[in-house]
């Protein structure tokens, strides 16, 4: 699992196990979804790099450091990953975001895109595709593949909750992906699931079903 990182942090898996709980209601769940995101956004940007600037102070010169500019964008997986960005967002306002939408055809079980609007410099970019749950891992194997397809060359991968058929799946079709996750749970169940999971993260994020 060696580009796999899990944050165990208190706060995220505070945070984490009141969104798994099913009593919390959908205004609750999105905040702390939001939340999350936030968190992982700052573990996840570790390793954007500086620069040296000399600022005055009102004491004095000093040689302090600032972010390179490095050019990120995050690419939401409709429609759970959209209740990630805005939390990420919070950290690297200037990020931009691409969309992407994808179906699973009900005879072949394929993942069908659907929808895919990127930044228009995608290849120059250091892309964080975002989807809660990585359970299968075929939207996330098929999202990044039609990524890669318009040009992205940089990618990671963040989610809530993985599983490990669907780190093996996203691992064995895009090893150059490193996988940013809250929890690596248990399994999945018949209907795909993650067990223990949170339930369906769209459904819960959007009051739906
Ligand atoms: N998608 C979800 O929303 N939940 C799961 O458990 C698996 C996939």
């Amino acid at each position: 699992m060696s580009n796999v990182y899990v944050f165990d942090h208190p706060l995220i898996q505070h945070k984490l196990s009141i969104i798994r709980d099913k009593s919390t209601g959908t205004k609750e769940f999105r905040e702390l979804v939001e939340e999350v995101a936030m968190l992982m956004a700052y573990e996840i940007t570790r390793d954007l790099p500086l620069r040296e600037v000399e600022i005055e102070t009102p004491v004095t010169m000093a040689t302090c450091q600032v972010l390179e500019g490095k050019k990120i964008g995050l690419v939401p997986i409709l429609r759970a990953g959209l209740g990630m960005v805005d939390g990420v967002l919070r950290l690297i306002p200037a990020a931009k975001v691409g969309h992407i939408g994808l179906y699973r055809d009900p005879e072949t079980l394929k993942a069908i895109n659907y929808y895919a609007k990127m930044p228009s410099d995608i290849g120059e970019r250091e892309l964080i595709v975002i989807d809660p749950m990585l359970a299968t891992g075929a939207s996330a194997a098929a999202a990044i593949q039609q990524i890669k397809n318009m040009g992205a060359k940089h990618i990671k991968f963040m989610c809530l909750i993985s599983c490990p058929e669907g780190i093996a799946h996203l691992q064995e079709e895009h090893p150059d992906v490193d996988i940013y996750a809250a929890a690596v749970d248990e399994r999945l169940d018949e209907k795909s699931y993650i067990i223990p999971g949170l339930g369906d993260a769209g459904d819960r994020l959007f009051g739906t079903k």
